[in-house]
C-alpha cells in the first residue's frame, strides 16, 4: 500500500477527490496525512475522512528556508512514500524538494510547459489561448518544470472567466491525479525511471 501525504493551501477539492478514491478498498494508496501552509478550508475534508492534519503557517516563519525546514520535519514524522502538492501555493525550498524528488508530485491547472506558476488559469485567459489543460508533474527545483506524468487538453470557451475555466479544469486534474497515484502505487509508473530519463 502506497502511503501519501498531501499538501494544500486552499479549498482542497482535488484532495477530497483523492480521499474519496483512496477510501475504496481496492485503491492501492492511502492518504496518511494532510498538511498546509495556512488554515486551509481543505482541512475539513481530511477531518471528515479521519486523516491527521498538520499546519506549518508560512507567515509564522522569518524565511522560506525556516518554513521549509519545519515542513520537512513534519513530513519526516509521517515518512510517506509519496508527497502530493494539491493546490499548495508556495514554492518549496530547493533542499526540501531535493530530499523528496522524485517522490513529490504536483497538479497544475494548465498544459505545462504552457502557463506555469501561481496563476495558470488566469495567464491562459490573458494570453487569449483557445485551449489550455491540466497536468500532473514531478516537482523539481524549478517552477512547474519537472517531468510531466500526465496531462490533458481542455478548450477555452467563448465567455470563459477564471472561475468557469478553472471549474472545468479541476475535474480533469482530479482524474489525472488519481490515475497517476494509482499507477505509481501499482508500479506501472516508476518515478525513479521517469526522473532518470529527464536531463
Ligand atoms: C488546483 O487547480 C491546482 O492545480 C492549483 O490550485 C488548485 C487547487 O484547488 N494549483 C496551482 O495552481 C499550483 N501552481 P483545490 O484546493 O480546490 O484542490
Amino acid at each position: 500500500m502506497l502511503t501519501v501525504a498531501v499538501l494544500i493551501s486552499g479549498t482542497g477539492s482535488n484532495l477530497r477527490a483523492l480521499l474519496e478514491a483512496a477510501a475504496a478498498s481496492d485503491f492501492p494508496a492511502r492518504v496518511i496525512a494532510v498538511g498546509a501552509d495556512r488554515e486551509a478550508e481543505g482541512f475539513a475534508h481530511a477531518e471528515h475522512f479521519g486523516i491527521p492534519t498538520f499546519l506549518v503557517p508560512f507567515d509564522a516563519f522569518g524565511s522560506r528556508a525556516e518554513w521549509g525546514a519545519e515542513l520537512g520535519a513534519q513530513l519526516r514524522v509521517w515518512q510517506p512514500d509519496l508527497v502530493v502538492l494539491s493546490g499548495l501555493m508556495r514554492l518549496l525550498p530547493a533542499d526540501l524538494v531535493a530530499e523528496w524528488e522524485p517522490r513529490i508530485i504536483n497538479t497544475h491547472p494548465a498544459y505545462l510547459p504552457e502557463f506555469p506558476g501561481a496563476h495558470g488559469v488566469r495567464d491562459a485567459l490573458r494570453a487569449g489561448a483557445t485551449q489550455t489543460g491540466a497536468s500532473v508533474i514531478v516537482v523539481d527545483s524549478g517552477v512547474d518544470t519537472g517531468p510531466i506524468l500526465a496531462q490533458e487538453r481542455i478548450p477555452v470557451l467563448p465567455g470563459d472567466d477564471e472561475t468557469s475555466l478553472h471549474d472545468r479544469i479541476k475535474p480533469v486534474e482530479r482524474r489525472l491525479l488519481i490515475d497517476v497515484v494509482r499507477r505509481i502505487a501499482e508500479g506501472d509508473l516508476d518515478l525513479d525511471a521517469v526522473a532518470s530519463r529527464t536531463p
